[in-house]
This record gives C-alpha cells, sequence and structure tokens, in this order.
C-alpha cells in the first residue's frame, strides 16, 4: 500500500534578518504563506529495513542518499515511534530546487505525514506523533519545516522554526517566476553578515578616510554596488529592528481576522495589498541576492510592470512572486512574462484549511 500526498510550497510575506547566532544561525521574523503549486510524495513501508529515496523525474539535483530531508525525517520518525520495516519514498519534483519556496522542507514534512498514516494503514504502529514531537522533529530537520505543520498564514521567529498561526488571508492569486538560477540560502546569510559588516565599518569610518579599508565584494570578486535600503540595516540595533518589524507586520496583519473563510479572494484580498504595499514590508534578502544576479531584479521589475501590487523574492530567492487582485489578472500577467523568455505560472496562496483539505486529496 502506498500514501500519496501534496507537498505544497511556500512563499514569504517579508522576512527580515537579525543577528548571527552563537550556534550560526541568525534570528529572523517572516510571514509564510502556503501556496497551491506543489510537489507529490509517495510513502510506502513493507517488511525489513532501511530507507530508499526514488525521484520519480530522476531530477540530478535531488539527492538519494541520508542527506535528503526527507531520508532524515523518516529515520526520525521510525525511531520516534519505534517502528520496524522498510520506508520507500518516492519524490515527484515540480517545484525548483534551492528555490526560496521550502521545497525541501515541504516534502519532508509531507513525508512524516504519509508515514504516520501508512504506518497506521498497516498497524506498524498504534501511537501517533504527539503534536509537540512533530514539531521538535521537523525543527530538528530545518528551519523552513515547522511552518508546513501549520500552513496557511504563519508567523515564523527565532531561526525561522519557531511557528505561530496567524489569521488566515485569504486564498490570493499569483504569479510565481522561477529561474534557472539556485541561490544557496547558507551563502545569502554569509553574504547578509558580510553587508552588516561593511555598513558597520562605513558608519564607523572616519569623514574623508578612504573606503578600501573596508573589505568589498568586489575583492572576492562579487558586485560591489551599494545596495538600495542597506543604510537602514545599522542604524538600529539588530534586536531593536526586528521588534520595530514584529509591530509593523502585527499592525499589518490585526486588520485581517478570520479572513480564511473567503477563499476567492476578492476585495478583502485588493485592501491587503494596498496596505502590504503601504506598510513598505520587504525581503532583506533582495538587498544581497539582487546585487549577485541582477535578472532576477529585472523579473520583479517586469513582475510589477504586469500589473502586480506586490512583487518580492521569496525567502532567499531565486523565485520571485507577485501577487494581484484577481486570477484574470494573474493569468494574463504569467502569459505576457511568458513571452518574454520568463518562466511565470499563475497560481494562488492557500488558506490553513484548502492546505491541510488539499494534502491527502490526490
Ligand atoms: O535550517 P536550515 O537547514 O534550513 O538552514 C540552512 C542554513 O541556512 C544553515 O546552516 C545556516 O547557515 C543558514 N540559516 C541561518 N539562519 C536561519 C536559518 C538558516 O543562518 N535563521
Amino acid at each position: 500500500m502506498t500514501v500519496l500526498v501534496r507537498s505544497f510550497a511556500k512563499i514569504n510575506l517579508g522576512l527580515y534578518i537579525g543577528a548571527a547566532r552563537a550556534d550560526g544561525y541568525h534570528d529572523l521574523r517572516t510571514v509564510y504563506q502556503t501556496i497551491a503549486l506543489h510537489d507529490v510524495i509517495r510513502v510506502s513501508v513493507v517488511r525489513g529495513g532501511g530507507i530508499e529515496i526514488l525521484c520519480k523525474n530522476k531530477d540530478p539535483r535531488v539527492p538519494l542518499d541520508s542527506s535528503n530531508t526527507c531520508y532524515r525525517m523518516a529515520e526520525l520518525v521510525m525511531d520516534e515511534l519505534g517502528a520496524k520495516g522498510r520506508v520507500s519514498i518516492e519524490i515527484e519534483k515540480r517545484l525548483p530546487v534551492q528555490g526560496g519556496l521550502g521545497a525541501a522542507s515541504s516534502n519532508a514534512v509531507a513525508t512524516m505525514v504519509a508515514l504516520e498514516f501508512e504506518l497506521k494503514k498497516t498497524r506498524v504502529v498504534k501511537k501517533k506523533l504527539s503534536g509537540p514531537a512533530r514539531l521538535r522533529i521537523a525543527a530538528e530537520v530545518g528551519s523552513d519545516l515547522p511552518l508546513f505543520l501549520v500552513g496557511g498564514t504563519t508567523l515564523g521567529v527565532g531561526r525561522g522554526e519557531e511557528v505561530y498561526p496567524l489569521p488566515d488571508l485569504p486564498a490570493i492569486p499569483m504569479v510565481i517566476v522561477t529561474p534557472e538560477v539556485g541561490v544557496s540560502t547558507a551563502q545569502a546569510f554569509a553574504d547578509w553578515d558580510a553587508l552588516v559588516q561593511r555598513e558597520r565599518a562605513a558608519e564607523l569610518r572616519p569623514a574623508g578616510q578612504p573606503r578600501a579599508a573596508v573589505p568589498t565584494r568586489a575583492s572576492t570578486g562579487e558586485d560591489a554596488r551599494p545596495s538600495t535600503g542597506s543604510e537602514q540595516l545599522t542604524r538600529a540595533g539588530a534586536s531593536d529592528r526586528l521588534f520595530e518589524v514584529g509591530r509593523a507586520l502585527s499592525a499589518w496583519l490585526s486588520g485581517y481576522p478570520n479572513t480564511g473563510a473567503s477563499a476567492k479572494g476578492g476585495s478583502r484580498a485588493g485592501s491587503l495589498l494596498s496596505d502590504l504595499v503601504r506598510t513598505g514590508i520587504e525581503n532583506d534578502f533582495e538587498k544581497v541576492v539582487f546585487p549577485q544576479y541582477p535578472e532576477l531584479r529585472d523579473i520583479k521589475g517586469a513582475l510589477e510592470r504586469a500589473g502586480s501590487r506586490y512583487a518580492s523574492l521569496s525567502g532567499s530567492g531565486s523565485t520571485l512572486y507577485g501577487l494581484f487582485r484577481s486570477s484574470a489578472d494573474a493569468a494574463w500577467a504569467a502569459n505576457r512574462l511568458r513571452k518574454q523568455g520568463v518562466r511565470a505560472e499563475a497560481t494562488s496562496t492557500l488558506t490553513r484549511q484548502q492546505y491541510w483539505k488539499r494534502i491527502f486529496d490526490c
């Protein structure tokens, strides 16, 4: 017997990076939002032992060994439940790899959900994982996993693994653009640290002292252009900044209680989008990723010119998204972008209710 589940993607509605922590991670504030684009995960358990990973479309970028997030997840779930058996996980890859859509994290959570279901169905084990155990295991595999145990609109704090369900935003029509480039999240965080260091050194530098004293990207062959908005990075301490951002995000969201019922979006989505733009919610990763990949900044511009009310990089990219007032607007924009040679797809955000309903609805 095989259990089939959808593994949905996420986008970030704003992402603010705080200080680097002693454990090597960064504190952050973000609003995660699940969307309808997905991979498909098939899980089966038979007699024997071991974990097997298969990739249906043989994408060479998907590891088939223990470094795959699904492998690590299966290992932890089997251990926690004291279950025995041979676990086979097949990934049907549709989402971009290293795209900022949380695909690998989502695949791992889908594996957890499917594996638990399969173990129960085949009566390998009787007990279920507790809610806290699910969250703990998910956070152990990666910072972006726990959000997929909540779904819909979710606040992410800590290193992103600490998640709180927010009043759900309505389903919003959108366009996703998936450029060919893959961006390493670890590298993007390291680039952020370098940017903050440069800005801090520049602030401390006495007037008239040459810039060469400050290490720049130019010395490492990277683009040294100053990024827009970076002057705000050091004005407040990193934790003050996260505090301010938390307030801005909560002020923005507090006007939209219980909007999940309005699955079609409509005028509520319209006013939400206007507020999102007005509040100036942004993704810090744009400040380090756009200078390295100027084509991504151009795509954001193309999304805006195609009528998007709010456009942004998702996570550390390279995926960009644009939110639209209507599905017709989104479909029109996706078509226009494709004609310009951009890989664009119209889709929609998913409310929490839709997310959980459609996970098993394959
Ligand atoms: O937890 P995850 O495996 O998704 O993180 C990948 C890498 O991204 C980490 O090893 C770390 O270098 C970086 N990271 C970070 N701060 C975060 C999340 C991730 O520095 N909040």
